[in-house]
C-alpha cells in the first residue's frame, strides 16, 4: 500500500529537511506539507516539486488539515526550537500549547483510525505521551523520534574519531531525548567487534558527551538541526512504509520494561507498518539501566508539572 505522509510544521527547517529525505528515499507516495505559515509550506513544496524530475514520481504539495484526513503517517514537527542555553524540557511552556492546538485540529480532522502519529517536536518524549492521552490514540500507533538523532550523532562521531565506517558503527543512545539520555556501551560494536575494547574510558566519556551536547552545538553554530534529523525521520517512516520490523531507538510508551510504566522514552523498538510492534528489554549494564530509569523519573516529574 502506497504511503501518504503529512508533515505538520512542514515549512520549518526540520519538516522540510524530512520531506527532502523522504523525496530522496523515493519510497512514500505522497508528501503533504502543512504549516501555519501557508506561504512557507507552499514554497517548500514547490522547491521539492521542482526536483521531482531527478528524484521520483511522488506527489508533493502544501495542504490544509482537511486534506490530510487520509494520511497514513502524521509527522508533527511544528513548534519552537530551543535557544542555545535552554534544555529541551524548558521548551515545554511554549510548545505544549502549540501542540495541544494541533492535536485538537487532528481530532476534528477525522483521521483514519490506524493512522500513525509520529512526534518530532520537543520535548519529544513528553509530547509523544501527550499525543496518546489527548487523542486517546492506540499507544502502538504513536511514535516519537526519541533518541534516533542522538544515536546517529553518536555513531557518526565515534566513526569520525576512530576513522571507522559510520554505517558499521552501532552504538545506541537510550532514554530521554534530552539531558538524561544514556550512552549504551555494553552493546556498542563496529562490524560486530566490541567498541568498549578499543576506546578508553576517557574516550568513551568524551564521545558520549559530545553526542549528547550535539543539539546545542548545532543550534549555536547554524541555528538548529536539519539534515541529520531529516534522515532520522525518514528512517522511521521507511520502516513503517516497508513494514521492515526494524529495531530503532524511538520513543514509545513503556509497558513494564526495566520496571517502568506509562512514560514515553526510547528503548530498542521494533517498528513496522502497524507502528510500534514491541519495545525490547535487552541485557544492559546496571549503570545503563539506572540511567534509563533516571530518564523515566525526569520525564514523569515534567509530566506531573504539566498535569
Ligand atoms: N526530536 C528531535 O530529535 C528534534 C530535532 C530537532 C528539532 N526538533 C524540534 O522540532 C521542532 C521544529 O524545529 P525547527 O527547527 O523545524 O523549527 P522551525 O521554526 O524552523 O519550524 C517550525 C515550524 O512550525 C510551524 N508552526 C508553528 N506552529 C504551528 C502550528 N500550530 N501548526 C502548523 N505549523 C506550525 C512554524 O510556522 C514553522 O514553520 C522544535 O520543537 C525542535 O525542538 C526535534
Amino acid at each position: 500500500m502506497p504511503l501518504k505522509v503529512a508533515i505538520i510544521g512542514g515549512g520549518g527547517r526540520v519538516g522540510s529537511n524530512a520531506a527532502f529525505a523522504l523525496q530522496c528515499g523515493g519510497i512514500v507516495r505522497q508528501i503533504a506539507l502543512l504549516d501555519v505559515n501557508q506561504d512557507l509550506a507552499e514554497g517548500e513544496a514547490l522547491d521539492l516539486l521542482h526536483g521531482a524530475h531527478f528524484c521520483g514520481d511522488q506527489e508533493i504539495y502544501a495542504a490544509t488539515t482537511p486534506q490530510i484526513a487520509d494520511a497514513d503517517v502524521v509527522c508533527i514537527t511544528a513548534g519552537s526550537r530551543r535557544k542555545p542555553d535552554e534544555s529541551r524540557l524548558d521548551l515545554i511552556n511554549r510548545n505544549v500549547s502549540i501542540f495541544k492546538g494541533i492535536l485538537e485540529d487532528l481530532r476534528n480532522a477525522n483521521l483514519k483510525k490506524d493512522a500513525i502519529i509520529f512526534v518530532v517536536s520537543n520535548p519529544v518524549d513528553v509530547l509523544t505521551r501527550l499525543a496518546i492521552e489527548h487523542l486517546n490514540w492506540n499507544p502502538a500507533k504513536v511514535i516519537g523520534l526519541g533518541t534516533m538523532l542522538d544515536t546517529t550523532r553518536f555513531c557518526s562521531l565515534i566513526a569520525e574519531a576512530k576513522k571507522l565506517p559510520p554505517t558499521q558503527v552501532n552504538a545506541l543512545m537510550l532514554g530521554e531525548h534530552g539531558d538524561t539520555m544514556s550512552a549504551i556501551w555494553s552493546s556498542a560494536t563496529v562490524a560486530g567487534m566490541p567498541l568498549a575494547a578499543i576506546l578508553s574510558p576517557n574516550e568513551q566519556n568524551q564521545l558520549a558527551k559530545r553526542a549528547a551536547g550535539s543539539g546545542a552545538e548545532v543550534i549555536r553554530r547554524k541555528g538548529g538541526a536539519g539534515y541529520a534529523v531529516g534522515v532520522a525521520i525518514a528512517q522511521v517512516i521507511h520502516a513503517i512504509a516497508l513494514d521492515k520490523q526494524t529495531i530503532l531507538p524511538v520513543s514509545a510508551q513503556v509497558n513494564g520494561q526495566y520496571g517502568m510504566r506509562d512514560v514515553c522514552l526510547s528503548l530498542p523498538t521494533v517498528v513496522g507498518r502497524e507502528g510500534v510492534v514491541k519495545a525490547l528489554e535487552i541485557d544492559l549494564w546496571p549503570k545503563e539501566v539506572s540511567g534509563i530509569q533516571s530518564s523515566a523519573k525526569a520525564l514523569q516529574a515534567t509530566w506531573d508539572k504539566l498535569s
